[in-house]
């Protein structure tokens, strides 16, 4: 078969592992042969492909970011997005797709599947919000990148006897909230899944204080407080309908400062957490589900994705890897909050 990959959506590393791990198995085990589509859905909505062999891979693994490039383009928000995206795979001669992306990427991937697309889906994302699979990679690598900010933040904190608020990303998940909160031994720990009271959050930063220690709030960018509105850099939506989070951290900030008297600033830890070299665990599991993909597609069995249960790497429908978000259960949250104020 002639094989087509692409990467859509934020990117986060392991995506060049997983890349890697296709072609050398597909290559090597089952002669396949592979073409690199650019930028997400825009490749083969726009025919934009490039050649992707064992030379093209060699070296990649330790790599973040993508080698094929990523985009949010949503080819169902364009006109004749999907006539065109079937034409170019004819004309190229692309046989199936590997699509390798998060919830939207997935999400189009699910749809071209019931339209007659063979394709095989492998789950990425930091934010680990993707339903049937335990973990995604990129996560471990955004969540240990946190910890270290959170590690260091702490003693510039306590010399300058400030609050300091740390905005994490996760879009309406706290998953990378909750565990590099955890991993960094953060005072309080806020999350898309719980309403925020500011007056309690206050409380525990102030009860922080009189035991010496700054605190370190972990604030993830999707948490709204009690009675507000979700803070926003603008309204406007992408072509998936998402819009752009960030700055509750800064208003917290800001709300802190006012409640205790004492100086409170905010580090955004941004895309920060997206880039660089993936950690072990991520490599390992991207590169296992890179492997399983290709065998997936090499049976012909179209519309799964991999993913991860327990240990073991199973093929799930695609359909259910987007039907719901998987959001931090509220047991998950309450374990956290012993620490919360101590
Ligand atoms: O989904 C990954 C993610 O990094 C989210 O955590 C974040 O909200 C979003 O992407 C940011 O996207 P962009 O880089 O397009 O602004």
């Amino acid at each position: 078969m002639r094989i087509g990959v692409l990467t859509g959506g934020g990117d986060c590393p392991g995506l060049n592992a997983v890349i890697r791990a296709v072609v050398r198995k597909g290559v090597a085990n089952y002669g396949h042969e592979f073409v690199g589509f650019q930028d997400g859905w825009r490749g083969p909505l726009e025919g934009l492909s490039r050649p992707l062999g064992i030379a093209e891979v060699r070296g990649i693994l330790p790599r973040g970011g993508t080698i094929l490039g990523s985009s949010r383009t949503n080819p169902f928000k364009i006109e004749n997005g999907v006539e065109r995206i079937q034409e170019n795979l004819a004309a190229q001669g692309v046989d199936a797709l590997v699509a390798i992306g998060g919830e939207d990427t997935l999400g189009v991937a699910t749809k071209l599947h019931e339209l007659g697309v063979r394709v095989v889906g492998v789950p990425k994302t930091i934010d680990n919000d993707l339903n049937a699979t335990d973990y995604t990679f990129g996560f471990d690598t955004a969540v240990n990148i946190a910890m270290e900010a959170i590690d260091r933040l702490h003693t510039t904190a306590e010399s300058h006897h400030r609050t300091l608020v740390v905005e994490v990303m996760g879009r309406h998940a706290g998953w990378i909230a909750l565990h590099a909160g955890l991993a960094g031994g953060a005072n309080v720990i806020l999350l898309p899944e719980r309403r925020f009271d500011v007056d309690q959050v206050a409380g525990y930063v102030e009860k922080r204080f009189q035991h010496q220690y700054a605190p370190i709030v972990v604030v993830a960018e999707g948490a709204q407080p009690l009675d507000g509105q979700m803070v926003l850099h603008n309204q406007e939506l992408d072509s998936f309908g998402h819009v752009r989070l960030g700055g509750i951290g800064q208003w917290l900030a800001e709300q802190l400062e006012a409640k205790t008297g004492k100086e409170a600033r905010t580090v955004v830890l941004g895309h920060i957490q997206r880039g660089g070299t993936p950690t072990a665990f991520d490599r390992v599991l991207a590169t296992r589900l890179g492997l399983h993909a290709i065998d997936a597609a090499n049976d012909g069995d179209w519309g799964k994705m991999v993913a991860m249960q327990g240990t073991e790497i199973v093929r799930v429908p695609l359909v259910d890897a987007t039907a719901e978000l998987k959001t931090v259960p509220l047991e998950r949250y309450t374990e956290a909050e012993v620490f919360f104020g101590s």
